[in-house]
């Protein structure tokens, strides 16, 4: 039986996810959901805010629907998602960012780089180092090859090559990954590159970048689509997947049904995609587009609707297909 672990974390994840959930139930009452609970909630009752015990059921998920996590007041902290992400060994981290006229995927490497985990810290002085590896970057350019290969795209490769040497391993791994496998590509700076796609979307396709330029990108990138609670996400493995919105926990609206869940919904749909349901997965978007049309919209994109109410609209429209 496919085993779907549902992990609503903090913040506007209790409201996101419900909806998104319920998707996948209309879609597939035969699956098994079963929730995992980590996060603050767990912090304020156990001290810890994700255990092993966790981790372990987590991997006996097929795959995972998140939320948002908060980032518990601990010393010597230790993000939750990144120890997910890393436990997992969730290396490649997918971020769709599709409009009108252009439909741009930013591939993030999202197990290294910046997120090292490799750090020190005094009161005079804090490094973190910065890895980049040729089996890490080599593993990125293959699955953003991949994807270029199925779009039939181009791949750009966004750096800063001009100053860490670290890049400098990781553009020309990516350039030389690219030749063999015969796509066409470009690259470029990553700051000049972050404003070129706010100024060209429609001139991407796939966008490779290394962890954190890939975290800064996807959240600017979602202002060329209506903001944070529209962009979804997949954290893709060779064993595990796990799929959530590319926004947080949202303290500043969370408890007030106001969240727009399309991006859950949407990571939802990335979720059936990477399970073989193809036709489910292709009702979801038409879906929010009807709705949206209709002038049925969340406070972030003008309108009114709270989180509920607007995935119970999707969710009638889902049904209406069946
Ligand atoms: P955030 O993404 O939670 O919110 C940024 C802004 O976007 C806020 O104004 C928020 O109201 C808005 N927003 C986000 N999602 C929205 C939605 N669905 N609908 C409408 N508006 C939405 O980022 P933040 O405020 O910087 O971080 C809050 C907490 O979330 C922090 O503890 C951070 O560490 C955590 N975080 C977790 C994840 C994750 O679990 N994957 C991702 C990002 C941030
Ligand atoms: C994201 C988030 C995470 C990241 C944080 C919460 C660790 O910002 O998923 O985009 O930096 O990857
Ligand atoms: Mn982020």
């Amino acid at each position: 039986m496919t085993k779907i672990a549902v992990v609503e974390g903090d913040g506007i994840g209790h409201e996101v996810i419900p909806v998104a959930r319920r998707i996948l139930e209309i879609l597939h009452p035969e699956y098994e959901y079963f929730p995992v609970d980590v996060g603050y909630g767990m912090w304020e009752r156990t001290g810890c805010p994700c255990a092993d015990r966790e981790i372990d059921e987590l991997k006996t998920a097929d795959a995972i629907l998140f939320g948002a996590i908060t980032t518990p007041p601990m010393k010597d902290y230790q993000s939750v998602v990144l120890r997910i992400r890393k436990a997992l060994d969730l290396y490649a981290n997918f971020r769709p960012v599709k409009g009108e006229w252009f439909d741009i995927m930013i591939v993030r490497e999202n197990t290294e780089g910046l997120y090292s985990g490799i750090e020190e810290s005094t009161p005079e002085r804090a490094t973190t180092l910065r890895v980049v590896s040729r089996r890490g970057s080599e593993r990125i350019a293959r699955a953003a090859i991949r994807l270029v290969q199925q779009r039939r795209g181009h791949l750009t490769i966004g750096h800063k090559a001009n100053v860490l040497k670290s890049d400098v391993l990781f553009r020309d791994i990516c350039m030389s990954e690219a030749k063999s496998a015969g796509v066409t590509f470009n690259d470029k700076f990553i700051d000049a590159l972050a404003l070129d796609i706010l100024q060209h979307p429609a001139a991407y396709d796939v966008v490779v970048t290394t962890n954190i330029f890939g975290d800064i990108l996807s959240d600017m990138a979602s202002y060329l689509v209506g903001g944070l609670g529209l962009v979804p996400s997949a954290n893709i493995g060779d064993r595990y997947a796990l799929f959530e919105p590319v926004h947080g926990s949202a303290p500043d609206i969370a408890g007030k049904n106001i969240a727009n869940p399309i991006a859950a919904i949407r990571s939802a749909a990335m979720l059936l995609e990477y399970l073989g349901d193809r036709k489910g997965a292709a009702l979801v978007e038409p879906a929010i587009g009807r709705v949206l049309a209709q002038g049925i919209r969340t406070r972030d994109l003008g309108g009114s609707a709270g989180t509920r109410e607007f995935g119970d609209f999707v969710i009638r429209d889902i049904c209406q297909q069946l």
